[in-house]
Parts: structure tokens; C-alpha cells; sequence
């Protein structure tokens, strides 16, 4: 399950996006760490288009360079700052070159990023993208500029993204931003801010805009999209009182979902990330009612201890999250699962770990994404722990639980060999050139023979042979998803 662990390493994508002909900067940006960060990246290069900027892939080149950056865990901040020794190599030979630090690490670390770090120049939070035309202007006259200001109500909602990099098939649309969970291994509600939704007609409109270009797939974003919700007319904080907010009629996470669905019924629609607690019963039955909304959901559950879920501060145990997978197969026929797990959280014990395993065996998750517990400064968990599992244990006991999703993995995707699945294509194979690679509405990747089909096209693909990972099978035509 090597592929489903998340590379720390990895350098963070640079984005291109359509010139302007009358802008004359280069911008360099690039973003580490989850989907939110690239989602953002687009917002903050739809806001720098309008300053004179267009993208360029070529760091020497740059203006201005950006890096979008993820705190969530050590390595993530580590591979940062090893980037950061890049900019400046490529600043000694073009001393005009600015660099900005965006994201999670810039409202982790503030102006401390600009004493720690010589070569930044401009230091902004999540929340502060559209004070980057003043930021800019003030980094322009020589002095450094910091905005790390989270707000209650910034949702970007007014800001259309223009799509950076991306293959015009699959696009991420933001629903919420922050997070109020407080899971106590997180750092996210300190970088991200209070959770806040957005307006429904913002959301559907970038959407219809998204499917006029020609979209395929979207999916809808936020740390726990299941407390989605949108008063009428306004925001929590637009009512006096709670008698008065809940008096206006107010959209939930399925009233969306299903509002997007119905309004595009030949578009897929994903979402995520579901957290179990937060979970209703009705948003099953949308998954279930429309067909275009895909059977998967990822949900992670971080343990399999209920003494460690309530160290974490998750709002569940393990037999209610079993519950909820029961409920999921009984309403959702076919739906894909995946997990988030953390190995060795403080006081974790053998016996917590064989839960996880247990848990696991009772799921059979279709993939994954597993982690070593890593501290972070200002957690509840790092103030009242001590990050007491060795790191040899950690190692072990994840190496324990890729194995055995590797071998759930393997089991759920023998049950799909002499199977058609409905496939959208994204992109040719990593692998093989010769082979399309594309997704099934469970979240599987996979790959066939070329022929004469393209991007963007659902096909309908006989499954012959799998990894533990990957679908191997033959396109037997399109779908009927493709009529135009
Ligand atoms: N609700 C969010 C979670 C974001 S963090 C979402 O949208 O997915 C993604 C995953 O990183 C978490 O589910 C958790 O498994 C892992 N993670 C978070 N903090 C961590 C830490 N301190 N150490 C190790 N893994 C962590
Ligand atoms: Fe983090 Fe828990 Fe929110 S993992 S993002 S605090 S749901």
C-alpha cells in the first residue's frame, strides 16, 4: 500500500495556470500537504492574476515565489524548510526574487518564520490571502510583510479559483474551512481557525461554471464536511441568538450534496472528509438516491482503542464506528471505505494496537493513508504527554498496519475480477504509456488499454487482474454517462 502513504518528501507541485497577456511578473507556487492547501493555492493565484502575475514552472525565473506549506506532522514542516534552502541558492543568483510563506506553517509559526528564516520576506496565514495585493506592495517597498489574522467568516466564497495544473477533468471545490474538532493530536484548528461554511449559491456556482468547462468529476472539500451548515441568509454570528438562527431554514451537508447532484446528473460528485462522528443516516441516503454521487467514503478512525479514541478526543468508540460502517453497507450498497490511522499516540499500549489491527480485520478498508504519531507544539496532546512510544515501536507497529491494509486492499479488489466498473479516465498510466489510468466510483485506481478513448471520458472497463491497489482490466465502451 506504499502508493496510499502520503510522501512528506515529495516536492510540492508547481502550478501553471492560462497567461494573461498583459501581466508581466512570474510567480512561482508551489503546495505541500492536503487537498485544502491546493485547493487554496488556486484561490491565492486567481488573486495574484489581478496583480500582474502569471505562473511560471521555472523557479530561476520567478518574481515571486510562493510555497504553500502543511504543519501536521514533523516531516511535513521538515520537507519545508529543505525547499526553503533551494529558494535561497536560486536568490543569491537573482537577489530580486521574494519569497512568501503561506498556509499552515505561516499561522503556526509567524513572524518567527521571518527571524528563523532569512530569506522570506512575506509571512500569510489562511485566512489572509486578500490582503496579498497590500502584503505585495509592502514586500515591494523593502520591508517585510506578516498577515496570520484568522477570521470567524473568510470563505472565499466571492474569489473564483482559476484551476492551476489541472487536467480540466477533476476539480476540488472548498465547502468549510477550519476545523472546531480539537481531535488533541491536531494542529489544524490552530493553523485553519474556527469552522465556517459557505454559501450554497457560491458553492453551486462555481460548480455550473466548472461543468461548463468541462469537469467530469468534482469533489467537495472541507476538514469534516459533515457539520456543514448554512443559516438562510447569513452566518452564525448574522443572528442574535440561537432561538433566532434557528428559526431560519437552514442547509445541511446532504441538502448540498444533494442540491449539487441534482443540479449536474451526468457529473460525479465526491466529498471529504467524512468524520464518523458528525456522520447523519440522511447523508447515506443521498449517497444511495442519486446516482452520480460516488459509493466511497473516506472515514478515517485514527485507532481502534476506545481508551485511545477518547485520549484523541474523537466523539466515538470503537463499537459506534462499527456501527456506522454496518449502517454504511446496509444503505450504501458497494461503498468503498478508507481510513486515516495514527500508530504509537502517547500511552498507546500492545493491546490498543491489536484493537487497531482488530478493526481493521473487521473492516476490510479498501485503502488508506497510516501514519507515525508525530508531536506537535500546542496540541492537548502535547501538553499532557509525553510522546512515549519508541520510535521503534511506532515503525513497527506501522509497518504491521500497511501490511494488513495491503491485504485488505488485495481482498476487496479481488471481489471486483469479472466485474465492469465504470471508470472516468484522468490520465495516462504512471506505469504505461500505452494504458489510461482513471478511477472507479469506489475510489480504486484503474488502468487498461488505450484504444480510442480519452481523458474525460467514463468507460466502461471489464476487470481481469488486480494488485492490492490497482484494477487491471479492458474498456468495453463508453458509458452511458457520455452522451453529449
Ligand atoms: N479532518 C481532516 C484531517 C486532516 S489531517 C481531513 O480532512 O482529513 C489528515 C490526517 O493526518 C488525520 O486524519 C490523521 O490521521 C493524520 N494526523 C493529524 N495529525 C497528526 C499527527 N500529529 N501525527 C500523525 N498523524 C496526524
Ligand atoms: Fe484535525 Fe480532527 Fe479537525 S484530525 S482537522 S481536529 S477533525
Amino acid at each position: 500500500m506504499e502508493e496510499k502513504i502520503i510522501d512528506e518528501n515529495k516536492q510540492g507541485t508547481a502550478i501553471t495556470l492560462e497567461a494573461k497577456p498583459k501581466n508581466t511578473r512570474k510567480l512561482y507556487i508551489e503546495s505541500y500537504g492536503c487537498q485544502m492547501n491546493f485547493s487554496d493555492s488556486e484561490i491565492v493565484a486567481s488573486i495574484l492574476a489581478d496583480q500582474g502575475y502569471n505562473t511560471t514552472q521555472n523557479l530561476e525565473d520567478a518574481d515571486l515565489v510562493l510555497v504553500n506549506t502543511c504543519s501536521i506532522r514533523d516531516k511535513a514542516e521538515q520537507t519545508v524548510r529543505k525547499r526553503l534552502e533551494k529558494y535561497n541558492a536560486v536568490k543569491r543568483i537573482n537577489p530580486g526574487m521574494k519569497v512568501g510563506v503561506l498556509g499552515c506553517m505561516a499561522e503556526r509559526l509567524k513572524e518567527k518564520f521571518l527571524d528563523e528564516e532569512k530569506i522570506v520576506d512575506m509571512v500569510v496565514g489562511p485566512d489572509a490571502y486578500k490582503d496579498l495585493p497590500n502584503l505585495l506592495k509592502e514586500v515591494e517597498d523593502g520591508r517585510d510583510a506578516v498577515n496570520v489574522v484568522l477570521s470567524k467568516d473568510e470563505t472565499y466564497g466571492d474569489v473564483s479559483p482559476v484551476r492551476l495544473g489541472s487536467n480540466g477533468i477533476n476539480a476540488l471545490v472548498s465547502i468549510t474551512r477550519g476545523c472546531d474538532n480539537m481531535c488533541t493530536f491536531c494542529v489544524v484548528p490552530f493553523t485553519r481557525g474556527r469552522e465556517r461554511s459557505r454559501d450554497p449559491q457560491s458553492i453551486l456556482k462555481e460548480v455550473n461554471d466548472l461543468v461548463e468547462k468541462g469537469y467530469k468529476e468534482i469533489t467537495l472539500l472541507g476538514q469534516n464536511v459533515d457539520s456543514y451548515v448554512w443559516y438562510g441568509g447569513g452566518l452564525k454570528k448574522d443572528f442574535k441568538n440561537a432561538s433566532e438562527m434557528q428559526k431560519a431554514t437552514a442547509t445541511s451537508f446532504s441538502n448540498l450534496l444533494a442540491m449539487v447532484a441534482e443540479a449536474h446528473p451526468k457529473l460525479r460528485v465526491r466529498f471529504s472528509t467524512s468524520n464518523p462522528q458528525d456522520m447523519t443516516e440522511d447523508v447515506l441516503h443521498t449517497v444511495a438516491k442519486y446516482d452520480n454521487i460516488c459509493n466511497y467514503i473516506h472515514l478515517p478512525v485514527q485507532s481502534g482503542s476506545t481508551r485511545i479514541l477518547k485520549e484523541m478526543n474523537r466523539q466515538h468508540t470503537r463499537e459506534e464506528y462499527l456501527a456506522l460502517v454496518d449502517k454504511i453497507h446496509e444503505i450504501i450498497p458497494n461503498c468503498g471505505i478508507s481510513q486515516d490511522m495514527i500508530v504509537g499516540f502517547p500511552t498507546e499500549t500492545e493491546e490498543d494496537h491489536q484493537d487497531t489491527l482488530s478493526l481493521m480485520e473487521q473492516v476490510q478498508y479498501y485503502f488508506g493513508y497510516m501514519y507515525k504519531y508525530s508531536e506537535r507544539p500546542g496540541t492537548m496532546a502535547a501538553r499532557k504527554f509525553k510522546d512515549d512510544v519508541p520510535e521503534e515501536t511506532k515503525k513497527r507497529r506501522l509497518t504491521e498496519i500497511v501490511a494488513a491494509q495491503r491485504r485488505h486492499g488485495a481482498y476487496r479488489t479481488n471481489q471486483f475480477i469479472g466485474q465492469t466498473c465504470e471508470v472516468l479516465i484522468e490520465r495516462a498510466s504512471k506505469k504505461n504509456e500505452n494504458e489510461w489510468s482513471g478511477r472507479n466510483p469506489q475510489g480504486l485506481v484503474v488502468v487498461f488499454p488505450k484504444e480510442n478513448y480519452n481523458p474525460g471520458d467514463f468507460v466502461n472497463v471489464k476487470i481481469a487482474s488486480c494488485t492490492s491497489a490497482t484494477l487491471i482490466g479492458e474498456a468495453i465502451g463508453l458509458s452511458e454517462n457520455n452522451e453529449l
